[in-house]
């Protein structure tokens, strides 16, 4: 029934901001976004779930029907287990990130009502709001601004690419923007975050594996560099008399692969806006985005550093524009959800289930980093491909993540004791790899 329900939903969202070469633009605030939150607001009525909107737009679907409200259920120690993901999309982006997790979600609870299940605490789906920072720069913009990672007035001043700020996307959308900003009430719901994920490499197809559980994220950040120049005319300014802004940045692009390489690192130029952005002109301006990430915290800092005071006359000034720290899921929490994956092959034959790091950003680390327990389930994707049109689950596969979740799901609202605490300090499990 959960696996109907979830084919259902998929076909309801594949159209949602698709683009020519099948890839998806669902950027924050924009009408595509509009029509998938629109979308989630129905499934959490059709379910009869407590649809809410906190302060930053996150949306969140409860699900409680023990004695009394969910706030009720959470002043007697009674927080929530929340589930869920983001439906927005990177440009040209597969259909999978983000949206796999809130669809399994939903589905998910339908498994459990169909199954029986008396939770006995509340239970949640999530769509958090512009996970990717696609539209306006800065990834997990809700999560960061409901814990207070980033501050309301800095995200409500952020501009698109056409100049419209955050603000604007906001009132345009019907949201006031004096009432953004961190959100201490829907946050005091939350006793634990699990996120379900397609994987965004090749582990789990080289294991066999179709889910793992997650240990860690990468710290990551990025960086705007901006490159002033002289515009003139292309045919008839002299080399020697030119100040062409473009040198610097195609030098930033090879001295970030060169450094990423020397330290062990991965670095990315993906956005690059040229001024005035004329075949025939000499730019004026450019201004490239770099994104840095690494396993060692230090090596990214220091790569960029490198790129800031190495690069002889085109050397820019870097402005960070988000930085995320190496993030640990919660150990207990992930050990736990291992076990109950692991025991669902029966008593004689346990699932393996691998624990996976990733390089990739989640919501789930920036509550993780708030100090909330969290977790993270990881879908096989047998592409390995991921923020393009090519990433990919099979349908069995998206079936066993709602499985998974279900059980997950079970499991801390029938036995939520140790579930309940925000700011757990455990140590993760090591990946076993
Ligand atoms: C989000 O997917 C990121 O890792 O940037
Ligand atoms: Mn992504
Ligand atoms: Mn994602």
């Amino acid at each position: 029934m959960s696996s109907a329900a979830f084919d259902s939903m998929w076909a309801d969202l594949d159209p949602v901001g698709r683009v020519g070469g099948g890839g998806y633009r669902r950027f924050a605030w924009t009408r595509e976004d509009l029509t998938l939150r629109e979308w989630f607001a129905q499934e959490a009525t059709r379910r009869g779930l407590d649809l809410v909107e906190d302060r930053v737009g996150n949306q969140w679907a409860w699900w409680w029907d023990g004695p009394g409200s969910v706030d009720d259920a959470v002043a007697t120690g009674r927080q929530g287990v929340v589930i869920g993901s983001h439906l927005d999309s990177v440009p040209d982006g597969g259909a999978f990130d983000g949206p796999l997790g809130v669809v399994s979600s939903f589905a998910a609870i339908d498994e459990l009502r169909a199954s029986g299940i008396v939770p006995k605490v509340p239970i949640a789906v999530t769509n958090f709001v512009d996970e990717e920072g696609a539209r306006f720069g800065i990834a997990c913009a809700g999560s960061r601004v409901l814990t207070g990672q980033l501050p309301a007035d800095r995200a409500l001043a952020l501009t698109d690419a056409d100049g419209r700020t955050y603000a604007d996307a906001l009132r345009n959308a019907g949201r006031d923007p004096d009432s953004f900003g961190p959100d201490a009430e829907a946050l005091a719901r939350v006793g634990c975050y699990v996120e379900l994920h397609v994987e965004q490499g090749r582990a789990l197809v080289d294991l066999g594996e179709p889910v793992a559980v997650a240990s860690d994220i990468w710290p990551h950040g990025r960086w705007r560099f901006d490159f002033p120049g002289e515009a003139n005319h292309a045919g008839t300014t002299r080399l020697e008399d030119r100040r062409d802004a473009m040198l610097g940045y195609a030098e930033l692009v090879l001295a970030a692969r060169a450094g990423a390489t020397r330290r062990g690192c991965v670095a990315t130029v993906g956005k690059v806006r040229v001024t005035p952005g004329g075949v025939n002109a000499i730019p004026s301006h450019v201004t490239g985005w770099l994104d840095a990430r690494g396993a060692d915290e230090t090596q990214v800092r220091a790569l960029v550093e490198d790129l800031t005071t190495q690069m002889g006359e085109h050397s820019a000034a870097a402005t960070e524009e988000s930085w995320t720290p190496t993030t640990r899921f919660d150990g207990d929490l992930s050990h736990r959800l291992r076990l109950v994956l692991q025991a669902r092959g029966g008593s004689d034959a346990q699932l393996s289930v691998p624990v996976l790091g990733t390089g990739a950003g989640h919501d789930a680390g920036i509550l993780a980093t708030a100090g909330y327990p969290t977790a993270m389930l990881f879908v096989r994707n047998p592409t390995g491909i991921s923020h393009s049109p090519a990433e990919h689950a099979e349908v069995d596969d998206c079936h066993e993540g709602v499985h998974a979740l279900a059980a997950c799901v079970a499991d801390l609202t029938t036995q939520p004791a140790s579930t309940t605490q925000p700011g757990s300090t455990t140590q993760p499990e090591k990946d076993p790899a």
